[in-house]
C-alpha cells in the first residue's frame, strides 16, 4: 500500500474505494508484492538448484495458492486438508510436501494415497512408515537441530526443548528402522522458527543438515525450512536474502561436492512471500476519550487478526481516511469482550467515527488464525491482480455461525 498525493493505494486503486466496495473489515492482498517476494528468493539463490514450497498455513485461500503455482513454486501443507486445498489450487502431488506434526498415521497414509511427498518427525511414525511402505514410498525426515532462534518464545521451535523433530541423540534408533525397513530417506529438513532474523541461524542449521547428511546416501534434497525475518516496524531489520542466499549457496555447493552429487535446495517460507502483501483494513466504530487514554474502537478484533494478543506482535496502523490529519495518540482496540489491543500508543493522523484504518503486514498468519469468537463473522478476502480488485472469500454471515450446529429438541 502506497501513499499517492492524498490517497493510500494498491497497485493504482483507491484502498478506500476497495473498502466501500466490499466493506470491512477487510483483508486485502496486493499480488505483485507476493510475486516480487517470490522473485526475490529466487534471484538470491539462483546459482543453486532451489525448490520453494510455501508454507501455505499463512495464508490458505486457494486464489492465492493458485497464483503462487503460476509462479512456478510448490506448497508445503501441515494438514492433508491443506493439501488437498493446494491440489484444488492446481498442483500436482509432487509439488506438495506433507510435513505434519503428532498426527495420527491414517493422515499420513491419507497423504501418501494423494502422492504428495512426506515428511516424518518422529519415530514411532517412521517406524509405521517402515513398516507399511518398506522401501516403496521414500520419505524425508525433520531434525531437532538444537538451535534457539525466531521472534517472540513460542515460534521458536528449533531448541532442546521443542516438540518438533527428532532430536540428533536419536538418529543411531532412524538407522536402526531403515535398515529395519528398508526405508528410502529422499530428504532432510530442519525448520528452526519464525522471524530469524541473525542468518547464523540459518548457516548454524545448515551445517547440522551436512553433518548429518553425510548418513544418508539416497538423498534428493535438502530442506532448511522458513522463518525469514520480515519487517514490521518501520525501520525493522529483516533477513538480508541477498547476503543469506550468497553465504549458505556457497556452503551448499561445498557440501554438494563433498556428498558427491547436487542435491535440490529447499526452503518452505511463510511470512516472507504473504506479509508484507496483506492489509486488515477495519473502520473506528467511535473515539473514546478517557482521562489518560484515546480509544480508537474498531469493528474488529483479535478474532481476525490474533498476532497483537498471541505474540505481542506490532502490526504499523495508518488512518487511510485522513492522511493530512493531525497527530494524535491512541490505543487501537478491538470489539471482543476481553481486552483485544491492537496496537497501543500509536501516533495516528486524528481518527474520527467511520475513519478506515489498514493494519499492515497481515497477509501471514492473519485470516488463517482468525476465529468465530463472540459470534463474529470472519472478514472477507480480496485479491487485487494486475491492478483490478476480486473477491476471493465472501464474508461471513449467521448460516456460518450455525454451520454444523445442532439445536436439541428437548
Ligand atoms: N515450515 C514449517 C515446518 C513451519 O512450521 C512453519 C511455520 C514454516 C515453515 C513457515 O514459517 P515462516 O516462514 O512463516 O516464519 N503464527 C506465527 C508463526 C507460526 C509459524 C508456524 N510454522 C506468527 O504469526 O508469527
Amino acid at each position: 500500500m502506497q501513499l499517492s498525493g492524498q490517497q493510500y493505494q494498491i497497485q493504482g486503486l483507491n484502498v478506500l474505494d476497495i473498502c466501500q466496495q466490499f466493506g470491512t473489515p477487510l483483508y486485502v492482498y496486493d499480488a505483485d508484492v507476493i510475486i516480487r517476494q517470490i522473485n526475490n528468493l529466487k534471484s538470491a539463490f539462483n546459482t543453486v538448484p532451489l525448490r520453494i514450497k510455501f508454507a501455505c498455513k499463512a495464508l490458505t485461500n486457494i486464489s492465492v495458492l493458485k497464483l503462487m503455482q503460476t509462479q512456478g513454486i510448490g506448497i508445503d501443507a501441515v494438514s492433508v486438508a491443506e493439501a488437498r486445498q493446494a491440489l484444488l489450487a492446481g498442483f500436482k502431488p509432487k509439488d506438495i510436501t506433507f510435513t505434519s506434526n503428532g498426527v495420527d498415521f491414517s493422515e499420513i497414509q491419507e497423504a501418501v494415497e494423494l502422492g504428495v511427498s512426506i515428511n516424518v518427525d518422529n519415530l514411532p511414525t517412521l517406524e509405521l512408515f517402515g513398516k507399511i511402505f518398506g522401501n516403496t514410498v521414500p520419505c524425508c525426515i525433520r531434525l531437532k537441530p538444537n538451535i534457539r532462534a525466531g521472534g517472540n518464545a513460542k515460534i521458536q521451535v528449533g531448541h532442546e526443548h521443542s516438540k518438533f523433530g527428532i532430536p540428533l541423540a536419536q538418529l543411531p534408533d532412524v538407522h536402526t528402522l531403515v535398515t529395519k525397513y528398508n526405508i528410502v530417506i529422499n530428504g532432510l529438513h530442519i525448520h528452526t522458527g519464525s522471524d530469524i532474523l541473525d542468518p547464523e541461524a540459518f548457516i548454524q542449521g545448515a551445517n547440522v543438515l551436512f553433518t548429518v547428511a553425510k548418513e544418508f546416501p539416497d538423498l534428493a534434497f535438502i530442506d532448511f525450512g522458513g522463518g525469514f525475518k520480515v519487517g514490521y516496524k518501520k525501520g525493522d531489520k529483516t533477513t538480508n536474502m541477498p547476503d543469506l542466499g550468497e553465504k549458505l549457496s556457497a556452503a551448499f555447493k561445498e557440501f554438494c561436492k563433498d556428498y558427491g552429487r547436487e542435491l535440490e535446495m529447499w526452503f518452505e517460507p511463510g511470512k516472507y512471500l504473504v506479509s508484507e502483501c496483506g492489509v486488515l483494513f477495519v473502520k473506528a466504530n467511535q473515539v473514546k476519550q478517557t482521562p489518560s487514554i484515546t480509544f480508537v474502537q474498531v469493528n474488529s478484533g483479535l478474532n481476525h487478526l490474533i498476532r497483537p494478543m498471541m505474540y505481542d506482535a506490532y502490526h504499523e496502523i495508518v488512518n487511510v481516511s485522513n492522511p493530512a490529519g493531525e497527530l494524535k495518540t491512541y490505543d487501537v482496540v478491538g470489539y471482543i469482550c476481553e481486552t483485544d489491543t491492537l496496537g497501543s500508543d500509536r501516533q495516528l493522523n486524528e481518527v474520527r467515527a467511520d475513519d478506515v484504518l489498514a493494519l499492515l503486514n497481515a497477509g501471514a498468519y492473519g485470516f488463517t488464525m482468525s476465529s468465530q469468537y463472540n459470534a463474529r463473522f470472519r472478514p472477507a478476502e480480496v485479491l487485487v491482480y494486475k491492478g483490478e480488485a476480486r473477491l476471493i472469500r465472501e464474508r461471513e454471515t449467521m448460516e456460518d455461525i450455525l454451520r454444523n450446529q445442532i439445536l436439541l429438541d428437548f
